[in-house]
């Protein structure tokens, strides 16, 4: 059986792995938005036990994402559910930790305030949020391949593209969220983590 694969998931995820473990360190569980292959999910539910992890993604790619998630049969990685961030209502409950990654950019605008919104409800008081992905900081690109990287997400789509990290911080602000560390990641992208004031 050929497995949906995602080579930069490949390229990426011990080096997200090595933040992430240091920021999702107590048991608890994750909800991850955006799951795309699976790959991110596996791995860091194999290298992170004392983690649940529940990954999901829109009801269109549930079929990419549920093959090998199934196969990997993780005690602590479930079967990924639904929900797309633009959805008014959900049913899943309030967690410790929410994971995401090469998202921001390719969901519409409005979406990615759905996504910091819905936060406010679906993170603990506490608790901590990972965003990796390409950003702009005070309206530029980082290097000329993610200037060209956001012409191309934009010929596909308009509504999409390389997020500035102002506006994504004050999202998170919005949402009772404190930025803790903005690191710079391989392949020109950044790991942003939030904190959500509060005591968990
Ligand atoms: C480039 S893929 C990234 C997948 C995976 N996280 C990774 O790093 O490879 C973008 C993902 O965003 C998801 N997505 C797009 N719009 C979304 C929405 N409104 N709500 C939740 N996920 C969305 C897509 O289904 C897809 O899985």
């Amino acid at each position: 059986m050929t497995l949906p694969f995602s080579q930069s998931c490949e390229n990426n995820k011990d080096p997200i792995l090595s933040i992430v473990c240091r920021h999702f360190d107590k048991a608890g569980n994750v909800l991850e938005i955006a799951g795309g292959t699976g790959q991110h999910a596996v791995h860091f539910a194999t290298h992170l036990p004392h983690l649940h992890w529940q990954s999901s993604d829109i009801p269109g790619n549930l079929d990419t994402l549920r093959p090998r998630i199934t196969l990997a049969a993780l005690p602590n990685l479930p079967a990924p559910v639904s929900f797309d961030v633009t959805q008014e209502r959900f049913d899943l409950a309030p967690v410790d930790y929410v994971f995401s990654a090469n998202s921001l950019h390719i969901m519409p605008a409005a979406a990615v305030t759905h996504f910091f919104r819905h936060l406010r409800a679906l993170l603990k008081p506490g608790g901590t949020l990972c965003v990796y992905g390409p950003f702009k900081y005070e309206g530029k690109f980082t290097t000329d391949s993610n200037a060209q990287f956001d012409q191309w997400l934009k010929q596909r789509n308009p509504d999409s593209g390389i997020r500035d990290f102002e506006t994504i911080n004050a999202l998170a602000q919005e949402a009772g969220m404190s930025l803790l560390e903005d690191n710079a990641m391989p392949a020109n992208n950044q790991l942003l983590v939030f904190r959500k004031s509060g005591t968990p």
